[in-house]
């Protein structure tokens, strides 16, 4: 395998079998670990995301006073001492939130509420992101924040809030999550609306963590003031890092792979409809998966099926959107099938412009693309090979493998070191499923 910057070879494979683990769910990692921050108590996050985005939501914790240690590797085992309701302090450095626009967004919602200043800023792809559908609300909440057009670095001078009511006009988990902490520490009841179901994990979180939360249809509440409580929990495995191995599978004829310890939880299963709907086999082990820390979690069976053209439709979109490059890597590897998905204009602002990256990247192997201004249209393949730039975005770097992995001449991925953003071990899990191992 050749080194992981530059320009990295992306193993050939022709069928993946066996069983295998992914990474903790970074979504639910990065919330475990700020609850866990401001809880009565010390808590201990097994499974923690070992990636580089979940490490930055830590380090930025730990400046603002949090005591963490980080475990065992073999576990991730992550154990983070709680400074109470309102209890962050003062960062003496700018906070550095890196590539994650989770750690950005979610960690605006709680220094909002307290009273000091705090600058937090990222690399160059977090820097273009947008913040006001951030800033809007938590200064409707009481606080003041600065940015530079609406993107980062955030100045944040936080308040006493007060709770509001916020019809939140993308449908985005950060931005409801973001609202919802600054809600903890606010007087009276915070409510937000979403335009479309967005994935639930803060709700659990703070359900795990003792707080109470109110759903009702598209809304959510939170009563201020409510403490929170030390846990000790499982993190489960991220869906969206089992994508890739699932789409890996299910467009490999005769593979049969299991993936165990997957995060089920239903606002993130969507992707497993989709894959179904494109003719994979993939049955759910066992059938009703238990909980861990009110996360569902179970075991994924995946087989080669019949491939079948699929569709995304605009509704789907908020429940598959980390999902997507993987998915197109379905339809890129497997001949007489296309893959086409509308609505999907959020997917121009994440760590990259995902339909332009996608569409060069996937160009660049010798695959037929179709852009629009919300999405996308990808003709079937296999990639005739070439190389591949992964703009600097963990997902297209993996999108890239696993349809390069079927391509018919040599695939190389630039810039493939991006995977370490969630998942380090990407490519020695390839390499692995490779050699057949
Ligand atoms: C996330 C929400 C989604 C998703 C991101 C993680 C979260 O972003 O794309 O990878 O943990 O809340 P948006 O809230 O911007 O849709």
């Amino acid at each position: 395998m050749a080194p992981l910057t530059g320009s990295a070879a992306v193993p050939r494979v022709s069928r993946a079998m066996g069983r295998l683990r992914v990474p903790g769910d970074k979504s639910i990692s990065h919330r475990y670990a700020m609850l866990a921050a401001i809880a009565d108590g010390t808590s201990r996050l097994r499974g923690y995301a070992p990636g580089a985005d979940c490490a930055a939501t830590l380090s930025c914790l730990e400046a603002l006073g949090a005591r963490v240690s980080r475990g065992e590797t073999l576990t991730h085992a992550v154990t983070i001492e709680g400074l109470g309701l309102g209890g962050l302090r003062p960062s003496n450095a700018p906070l550095d939130a890196a590539n994650s626009g989770t750690s950005m967004r979610l960690l605006a919602g709680l220094l909002s509420a307290h009273p000091f200043r705090t600058i937090i800023g990222g690399d160059a792809s977090l820097s273009r992101r947008p913040m006001r559908r951030v800033i809007a609300p938590l200064t409707q909440m009481g606080a003041t924040i600065g940015a530079v057009d609406g993107h980062p670095p955030l100045t944040i001078d936080g308040a006493a809030l007060r709770g509001i009511s916020y019809s939140a006009d993308v449908p985005s988990a950060q931005v409801k999550s973001a609202i919802l902490l600054a809600g903890l520490h606010a007087t009276g009841r915070t409510t937000v609306v979403e335009p479309a179901p967005t994935r639930d994990h803060t709700e659990r979180a703070f359900e795990a963590f003792g707080a109470r939360v109110h759903c009702e249809g598209r809304s959510v509440s939170v009563d201020g003031g409510q403490r929170l409580g030390a846990v000790d929990a499982d993190i489960p495995g991220d869906i969206s890092s089992a994508v890739f191995w699932l789409v890996l599978a299910a467009g490999t004829p005769e593979s049969d792979l299991v993936i165990e310890s997957v995060g089920l939880n239903p606002s993130r299963t969507g992707v497993l409809d989709i894959l179904r709907r494109a003719g994979a086999e993939i049955r759910v082990l066992p059938p009703d998966a238990h909980h861990s820390a009110g996360e569902p979690i179970g075991a994924l069976h995946v087989r080669h099926g019949e491939p079948q053209s699929f569709e995304i439709a605009p509704d789907e979109v908020p429940g598959v959107i980390d999902e997507i490059p993987g998915l197109a890597a379905l339809a890129a590897m497997q001949p007489g099938i296309s893959m086409t998905v509308r609505g999907a204009q959020e997917l121009r602002v994440k760590e990259s412009d995902r339909i332009a990256m996608l569409a060069r990247g996937f160009r660049a192997l010798g695959i037929e693309i179709e852009e629009f201004d919300d999405g996308f249209t990808i003709h079937g393949g296999p990639p005739a090979g070439g190389e591949a730039d992964a703009a600097h975005d963990h997902r297209l770097a993996m999108a890239f493998a696993i349809a390069g992995s079927r391509a018919g001449g040599p695939v190389h991925i630039t810039g493939a070191d991006a995977v370490a953003v969630s998942y380090p071990g990407f490519f020695d899990q390839l390499d692995r499923i490779a050699r057949g191992l």
